[in-house]
């Protein structure tokens, strides 16, 4: 009778580890998902200047809905810029990348201008990015 209690207690224990290891595997699979790396930067930064090209055309031509839905591709990719800022804890970056997003949902909601989204990207690019050699860019992190 004991010998039986025993072995369901420790079948019992035993699911609860398996439980348990599923939950840290699955928690190492998330982690990476949400920290964010500078390839993620680089990606967005890169669709980011893609968008500002077709937004230009938008502007000449004045079509505002074209005007609107870059902007929500912007809103988009300032808010993939926002987490690797908050994730390296670069507070003036953040703010700066606070200001682009207003003006890219400015943009996106029809009350704002390509130009005003436009006027806030050289600060950042000033103190945090670095032209290389071969003509692309990275991260300047000696600030
Ligand atoms: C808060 C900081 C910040 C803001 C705001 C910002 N950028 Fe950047 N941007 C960077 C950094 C840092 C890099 C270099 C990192 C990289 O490309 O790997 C970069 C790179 C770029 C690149 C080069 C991408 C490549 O690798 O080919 C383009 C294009 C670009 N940004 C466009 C813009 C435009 C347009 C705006 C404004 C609408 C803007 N950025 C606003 C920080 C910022």
């Amino acid at each position: 009778m004991h010998g039986k209690s025993d072995a369901s207690k420790i079948e019992r224990m035993t699911n609860l580890g398996k439980t348990l290891s599923f939950l840290l595997a699955g928690a190492l699979v998330i982690v990476p998902a949400f920290s964010q790396s500078e390839e993620d930067l680089t990606k967005a930064m890169k669709t980011v200047g893609k968008t500002m090209g077709e937004l230009r055309k938008a502007n000449e031509a004045k079509d505002e809905a074209a005007l609107k839905a870059g902007g929500a591709v912007l809103v988009e990719q300032f808010t993939i810029a926002a987490k690797f800022w908050a994730s390296h804890k670069m507070a003036d970056a953040t703010e700066m990348n606070g200001k682009t997003l207003a003006a890219a949902k400015a943009l996106a909601d029809g009350s704002g201008t390509m130009a005003g989204v436009g006027s806030t990207c050289k600060g950042c690019h000033d103190q945090y990015r670095e032209k290389l050699a071969d003509g692309s860019y990275k991260l300047k992190m000696s600030h």
